[in-house]
């Protein structure tokens, strides 16, 4: 076949192509779904989510805010990621460190506030999952979490009477699929994004800090940026803080899932928007306050050889620059996520 009959071949199989899903959608009564674009704050890196695998349409966002508030992904129907991870707080919780699951267990950590996560390339405090449309797969199965398996739950959504159209009017099948049920949920955590604290409206001269804001700003310039680096306030590494190792959880970090001696003890640096609202903090939750954070860096680190070299000879605060580091944190806290009447459930 030559060139010119090779092109003419695959345009008509296009046209057909094309005729052919708009037929099936118009016999389904489906409109297609409207598509959303994600903006990239002025001055901020390009996301590394794949968006071209799931492009964001308002239908898909709809459903993933439905089912990460639904409590049918537990066994006993008693939790939804939502009651883990409540906007209000941060999309964390904040009355108590370790998390709660099913069956009166208790997870071995203290979840992560969840922001900004289309620029992660690694989730869980020890990176164990690269794709965002991965992570949940580990809290629905958990047995301290949600304790159910995917197969349960795709049959609960498909038994029900809406899902199914709403899998149809998001992703033009009524087939509801782990892959799908997965895309959704990214679709809603990934609009959750901070860009418009006090600090970010400082940065763009919006608004000015009050005097101890400017000079906790300062200190945490010289004394915490290489690690919690703007504008995500991370990095994205993990690194040993020099946290003594809780003895009933012996929780070895990014080593579990690294298997090198040199990874014992480091965890991903937490971002810390919202850090006013997220306590208690540390990947154990260990810290009830912010003060008892410093007081860490400024009095109790363990200075071993695993320690990371930035922390290990401690970082001294006095209690005056202590204060004046929490009110710069504070000025973190972006309102506009916290009562996004978008992103919260009805
Ligand atoms: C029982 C409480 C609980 C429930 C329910 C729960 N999570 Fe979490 N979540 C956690 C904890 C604890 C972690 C940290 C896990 C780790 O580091 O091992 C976490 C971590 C995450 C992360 C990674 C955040 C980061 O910064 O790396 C994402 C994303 C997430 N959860 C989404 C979900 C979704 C989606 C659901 C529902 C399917 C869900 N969670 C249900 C407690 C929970
Ligand atoms: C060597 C890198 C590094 C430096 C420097 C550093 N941090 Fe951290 N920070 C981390 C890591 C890693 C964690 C999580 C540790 C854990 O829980 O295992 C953390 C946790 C925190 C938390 C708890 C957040 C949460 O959500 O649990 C706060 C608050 C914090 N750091 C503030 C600071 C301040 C303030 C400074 C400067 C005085 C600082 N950090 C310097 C790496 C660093």
């Amino acid at each position: 076949m030559n060139k010119f009959k090779t092109i003419w071949v695959i345009c008509f199989l296009t046209t057909v192509a094309v005729l052919g899903i708009f037929a099936c959608r118009k016999s389904a009564d489906v409109e297609l779904p409207d598509y959303l674009s994600f903006e990239v704050p002025k001055g901020w890196p390009m996301p590394s989510y794949p968006f071209h695998d799931n492009p964001l349409t308002e239908q898909g966002f709809e459903l993933g805010k439905k089912l990460f508030h639904d409590k049918r992904f537990s066994v006993d129907n008693s939790i939804s990621c939502g009651d883990c991870h409540m906007q209000h707080e941060g999309f964390t919780h904040n009355d108590h460190g370790l998390a709660h699951g099913v069956n009166n267990q208790s997870s071995t950590r203290n979840p992560p506030g969840l922001i900004n996560l289309a620029w992660r390339n690694s989730f869980n405090w020890d990176g164990r999952f690269n794709k965002l449309d991965e992570q949940p797969i580990h809290p629905i199965t958990a047995p301290n979490e949600m304790g159910e398996t995917m197969a349960n739950v795709l049959k609960k959504l498909r038994d029900d009477p809406e899902y199914p159209v709403l899998f149809l009017q998001a992703f033009g099948t009524r087939n509801i699929s782990e892959a799908s049920v997965l895309k959704a949920l990214s679709q809603y955590m990934l609009q959750i994004v901070s860009f418009n604290s006090k600090y970010d409206k400082v940065k763009r001269g919006e608004a000015s800090f009050t005097l101890s804001e400017q000079f906790g700003y300062e200190i945490f310039q010289q004394k915490c940026i290489s690690c919690h680096t703007e504008p995500f306030f991370t990095d994205f590494s993990f690194r040993n803080i020099g946290m003594p190792i809780d003895p009933g959880l012996r929780d070895v970090g990014r080593m579990a899932v690294t298997g090198n001696k040199e990874d014992s003890l480091r965890f991903m640096v937490p971002s810390l928007r919202n850090v006013q609202l997220t306590f208690p903090y540390g990947h154990d939750g260990r810290f009830p306050t912010l003060i008892n954070v410093f007081d860490h860096y400024s009095n109790r680190v363990v200075q071993a050889p695993g320690t990371d070299p930035l922390v290990r000879n401690r970082i001294s605060l006095t209690p005056f620059e202590m204060g004046q580091l929490q009110s710069f944190l504070f000025t973190l806290t972006d309102s506009t996520v916290l009562q996004n009447h978008r992103l919260r459930h009805h």
